[in-house]
């Protein structure tokens, strides 16, 4: 089961605005929920931040926006990617704030206003060369988009490649681009009221890149994307299950599929009912650390597609340990053995990959329970 815990991801927000608020002009701050809130269910993020916490939700698909506006969310919401040419008159019909982010959108724009005004955003590329429209196309893309009646361009935006490395110089290099795309959008006549760029990294580190409005992301889950930039966010997603099934194995005998590990000595193996389908990876096999009672507790042998073993033989020892006990993959545990806290920032590290990927594969079948509405 996946605890989320609302009042961290609101006392999140409230630290983030504050962080935000040290500025001379503080930006607007849009929550990005994409991805399910990255895995901590979309509606129930959105609906815990609209007490004044954020100013709008940014989705990555259209459908992701609906689900929005079918639970009742009423504050911008700005479609980030997966803008078809279909999808653009849906979007507009929903209210949700399409990204013009290439050229051949232009034309189905013209097709959508004329059914009413549309506003949009204009995302260009400044680098990370995936999405948004190139320097070199935005002149024409300016010059069609200028003579659309009905059209009205709200937001300019680009996104950074690598606002979390160490060395954040090749931001500067888009932030220099940035500026030419934003004094050609000035030649043509446009002056987007949002001028945004900035993700979490960028956000917590760039102050100079904050703009009109930042688009957070990682940081609101709680997880930072560096060390010590933001120390009092508060994880938000707590991942527990209970131990299934205790056994003795004698010394020298394997445990999991293949054989992988064999104890050391006699060993008490806790069962739990996790697996790589519910996104708790193979890789973490002989890898990760649980905690049980309060302590840590290693995972031995492979993680197979529904279970995963653990080695509590000291725990069994001193603590005793019983089938029922409660075992914590993600967030933090008291007990008799002491206080202890996993963040998917470890997990990540340990898997060789990000916290994005920790949080958001965690997969449908793990039941998420939400405390904290207030
Ligand atoms: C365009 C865009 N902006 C903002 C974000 C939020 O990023 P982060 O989670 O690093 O804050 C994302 C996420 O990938 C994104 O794609």
């Amino acid at each position: 089961m996946a605890e989320i815990d609302l009042g961290a991801l609101r006392r999140n927000a409230q630290s983030l605005r504050a962080m935000m608020a040290e500025g001379p002009r503080p930006p607007q701050m849009f929550a990005v929920v994409k991805a399910d809130a990255y895995g901590h269910g979309a509606v129930e993020v959105a609906r815990a931040l609209t007490g004044g916490e954020v100013d709008g939700f940014c989705v990555a698909l259209v459908e992701e926006g609906i689900a929005l506006r079918e639970a009742g969310v009423r504050e911008p919401v700005l479609v980030l990617s997966s803008m078809s040419r279909d999808a653009l008159g849906e979007a507009v019909a929903r209210g949700l704030t399409p990204v013009i982010h290439d050229p051949s959108l232009v034309e189905a724009l013209a097709a959508v206003a004329q059914r009413g005004p549309v506003g949009v955003h204009l995302k260009v590329d400044t680098g990370l060369h995936r999405m948004g429209v190139t320097l070199d196309a935005l002149p024409e893309v300016l010059k069609r988009l200028q003579a659309l009646r009905g059209v009205s361009v709200e937001g300019v935006m680009t996104h950074f490649a690598n606002a979390d490395d160490d060395d954040p110089a090749y931001c500067d290099v888009q932030l220099a681009q940035f500026a030419r795309a934003r004094a050609m959008l000035a030649a043509h006549g446009l002056s987007p009221k949002m001028v945004h760029a900035a993700n979490s990294a960028a956000a917590l580190r760039l102050e100079h890149a904050r703009f009109d409005m930042v688009r957070m992301g990682i940081a609101l889950y709680g997880a930072t994307p560096f060390p010590n930039t933001a120390p009092g966010l508060l994880p938000v997603m707590r991942l527990r299950t209970e131990v299934l099934a205790l056994r003795e194995v004698a010394s020298g005998e394997p445990v999991g599929y293949g054989g992988r590990w064999r104890a050391g000595r006699r060993s008490v193996i806790a069962t739990i009912p996790i697996g790589y389908a519910d996104g708790f990876f193979r890789r973490l096999s002989s890898e990760a650390e649980v905690l049980v009672r309060g302590a840590r507790a290693r995972v031995v042998g492979n993680v197979s597609m529904d279970l995963a073993t653990v080695d509590v033989t000291e725990l069994a020892r001193v603590h005793g340990v019983s089938v029922g006990d409660e075992v914590v993959l993600l967030g933090n545990q008291s007990g008799p053995a002491g206080f202890g806290v996993i963040r998917s920032e470890e997990i990540a590290e340990r898997v060789g990959t990000i916290a994005y990927e920790v949080l958001t594969a965690l997969s449908r079948r793990v039941p998420r329970v939400h405390r904290g509405h207030g």
